[in-house]
This record gives C-alpha cells, structure tokens and sequence, in this order.
C-alpha cells in the first residue's frame, strides 16, 4: 500500500481525492498495490469540500504532513503562499519522502535544489501536473524521448491568454472584455497578471527547456511579454495575413547557446496550433530524429490536472525512478543565453496621417539593413491617427528592437508600437 498525505483541497486537490476514491481499483492494478490517502490539510477546516474526505486524517499546518511517520508521499497542491509550498517540499523530501507537486513556480524557481534533496535521500520528485494540466508533456520529453535530442519546442501554454485571444479574435472585442468573460466564466483568476503578462507561460517553459535540453530552469534569461496591448486590429491584420496570434513560450538550442522567449506571435493558419483555440493548451517538440510531435489537449481545471498527479502517484507506487528533470541534477547544464535567430517581424504603428511619414519611417527601417516584405493601412481612426503595419522579412531581433525605438521616437508616432515575432512553420 503506497500512503499519501494531501496538502490543499481546492480544485486539483478536490479532484485528486475523488480520482482515488472513484478509480481506486483500476490505480491498484495499474500500481501494483492500492494508493491511500492518509491525511489532508488545507487552510479551513470548515469549509465545505467537493470531495469526501471523511475517515482521512485531517492536519492543520501543511508542514506537519512531512513529520508523519505512516505516510510514503507528500502532495502538494496549495499554490499561492510559495514560502509554505517550500518548506513542505524541502521537509517531505528530508525525511525521506516522495514529493508530487504542480506547482510550476516552485519547480522553475526551487526546482534543481530539491532536486539535489530527492537524490540525496533517495526519493522521487515529480511534477507532470506543472505544465500543461492534463497533456503529458513532461513524461513525453523524460521518457519517450529520451533517445533524442529536442533541438526545438514551442507552444501555447496558457489557457486563459489562448481563451482571452481566442474570443478577440472570434468576436472582435476589446482585451479588457475579453479578459472579464474569461473571468466570469471561470477561465481567468481574479488577479490574473502572471496569466496574461506571461509569467506563468515563463515558468512552464523554463520547466519544459530543463527537460529538453538538459538545463537548469532559468527565468532570468526568458525575455517575457504579455498579451494586455494585443489590440482586435492585430488580430485582423494577422488574419488577412493568414496568421493567428498566440503567446508562445519558445525555445531553440543551437551551438552557440539557447535562445528562450514568451510573448505574443504571429503563426501561420496552417501550422496546427493556430487551430488551437479557447482554454487549450498546445507544444510542438521538435526532435533531431523524430521530426515535429505537436501534444494538445486540456491544460488546466481539476479533472485533467488531477490525471498527471495520479499518473506521478502510480509511477512510485511501481517503484519508477528517474530524475526529475531526465539527467541527475548535478549535471544540469547552465543555459547560456543567445539572441533569437533572424525571423520576420510584425510592426503596427498608430501615425499620424500627414504627408512624408511613412518615408520616416521606412528610412529608419532602411538605415538598420531592414526590408519590408508588405505594408497594410488603414482608414484615419477617431483622433487616433492611422494604423500602419508593416511586415519585416527576416531580421536579427535585437536589430529590429532597435529600429522600433528609433520609430517609436519620431513625432508622428502617436502610440507605442507593437512588435510582435512571426513564427513560420512548414508541414
Ligand atoms: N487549477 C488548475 O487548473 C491547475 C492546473 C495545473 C496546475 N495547477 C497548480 O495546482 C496547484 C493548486 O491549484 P488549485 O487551482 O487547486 O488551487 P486552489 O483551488 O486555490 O486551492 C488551493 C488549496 O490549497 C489550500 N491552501 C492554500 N494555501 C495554503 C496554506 N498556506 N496552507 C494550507 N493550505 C493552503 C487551500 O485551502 P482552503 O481551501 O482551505 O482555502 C485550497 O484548498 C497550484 O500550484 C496551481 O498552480 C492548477
């Protein structure tokens, strides 16, 4: 009997619990003994559950689950307060324990320390659950393809930016509507800003690159940018393009380093993760030996979520060990930060509409080396200015950052620029 100990009873948890209860037969034979849970906490005992957790032990301070001598595996489903997520993780795998988690920002953050710990004593890390809810991502990179090597991997890793763009686009609202649908339909947090300024698609691929390519999670070097001044014109723009947009979190290794990114991009129609649409989730990996493998499914919400933790719960309980980002922690490599390679680039500017702009402009592209490979306008809009935007062909980013902020500075600019990467994808 493998025994576990639950700490938080909200959504996953909640699922959690009433996974092993409705599946316990089906997990015993898949685990080869059966999975119980022994004790919970969370932080009101009061409150009503939307699981039964009648006969199972309940203890107030999380922490406290680490010390109990009759319990094999800690899982950890608390989020939030990161300090408590911490200590519990390092005291679980102290004394001795298994330790499950979904917590994304405690693995991108403290992922290689605790790491070290479960080697040390010697026990399992898992966190299938962390990114990307219910696809298995983390598996598919530790195991399936661990006879290659992933030179490549993007996706959409945030279902509430991919709803939010999704009803944009599909009804031609405003960010801030959309964002309050997402919200009143359960898509969205209260406070949201990790969502959609991109810090959660951050953590997730720092998580994804630390499997992939055999590196210690590095946020620093993740260049990060939300969706919030995606505006519906983009949206139109990118469609008589033949694109969607999405916030990407992407990664390539080459020679010279890794180059790792998160922001809103340009992808064509035709590449599967423009189809892409509402909450769900979408990577493509992309294997020296195995071409392009695209995974898609139910990134977040209790049931999907719950199925990564039961399947890391069932992986111990049949005695499965493996590092937990695929190679020991002490031979992580350290991510040496590289430009992105040369791609084109959308631009949409808001000029003023007065005689000789556009030449401005294009000087400034021209003076850089930059080439235009389309330019789209628009009607004068309310006091607004004009919209112009323009496609680049292929440039260095850092190039193209540089023209956008002599561009930006020109009088007849009248609001910040958005520059938005184009990732082409041939099938
Ligand atoms: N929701 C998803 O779809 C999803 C998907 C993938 C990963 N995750 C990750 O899974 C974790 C849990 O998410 P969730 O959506 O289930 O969160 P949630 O619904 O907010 O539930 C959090 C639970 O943890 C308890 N808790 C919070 N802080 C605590 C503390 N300091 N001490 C004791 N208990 C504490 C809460 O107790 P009370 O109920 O008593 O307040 C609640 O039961 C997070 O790390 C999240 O990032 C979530």
């Amino acid at each position: 009997m493998l025994r576990i100990a639950l700490a938080g009873l909200g959504t996953v948890g909640a699922a959690v619990v009433q996974g092993l209860r409705e599946g316990a037969d089906l997990i015993a034979s898949r685990a080869g003994q059966s999975i119980t849970l022994q004790a919970v906490s969370a932080r009101d005992k009061k409150r009503e559950r939307a699981c039964d957790i009648s006969g199972v032990r309940w203890v107030d301070d999380p922490r406290q689950l680490a010390e109990l001598s009759d319990i094999d595996v800690v899982v950890e489903l608390m989020g939030g307060d990161e300090a408590a997520a911490l200590e519990l993780a390092e005291a679980a795998l102290l004394a001795g324990k298994h330790f499950v988690t979904a917590n994304k920002k405690l693995i991108a953050e403290h992922g290689v320390k605790l790491a070290h710990s479960a080697e040390a004593h010697p026990v399992q890390l898992s966190f299938e659950a962390a990114v990307g809810g219910g696809i298995p991502l983390l598996k598919t990179l530790r195991e399936a393809l661990a006879g290659d090597e992933v030179e490549k991997l993007y996706g959409i890793l945030n279902g509430t930016c991919n709803y939010i763009l999704t009803r944009m686009h599909s009804r031609g609202i405003e960010f801030a509507s959309a964002l309050s649908e997402a919200q009143k339909h359960g898509y969205a947090e209260a406070d949201s800003g990790t969502d959609i300024k991109g810090g959660d698609t951050a953590h997730k691929l720092a998580i994804l690159v630390a499997l992939a390519f055999g590196m210690a999670p590095d946020l620093t070097s993740i260049r990060t940018e939300g969706i919030e001044h995606i505006t519906p014109l983009d949206l139109q723009f990118a469609h008589e393009l033949g694109c969607r947009v999405k916030l990407l979190g992407f990664a390539r290794r080459s020679q010279k380093g890794v180059e790792q990114w998160v922001g809103p991009a340009l992808i064509p129609e035709i590449s599967p993760l423009a189809q892409v649409d509402g909450a769900l989730n979408s990577v493509l990996l992309h294997g020296r030996r195995t071409g392009d493998i695209i995974l898609q499914g139910r990134g977040a919400g209790g049931a999907p979520t719950s199925s990564a933790i039961l399947a890391d719960l069932i992986d111990i309980a049949r005695g499965f060990k493996a590092p937990a980002f695929g190679i020991p922690a002490g031979r992580l490599g350290k991510i040496k930060a590289v430009e992105p390679q040369p791609r084109r680039h959308y631009l949409r500017l808001q000029v003023n509409d007065r005689p000789g702009v556009v030449a401005e402009i294009t000087g400034i592209l021209r003076d850089e080396a930059l080439s235009i490979e389309q330019l789209l306008q628009r009607g004068k809009t309310q006091n607004e200015g004009v919209p112009v935007t323009i496609i680049l062909h292929e440039g260095e980013g850092v190039v193209v950052r540089r023209a956008v902020k002599k561009i930006e500075a020109l009088p007849t600019i009248l609001a910040q620029p958005n520059l938005m990467a184009i990732e082409d994808y041939q099938p």
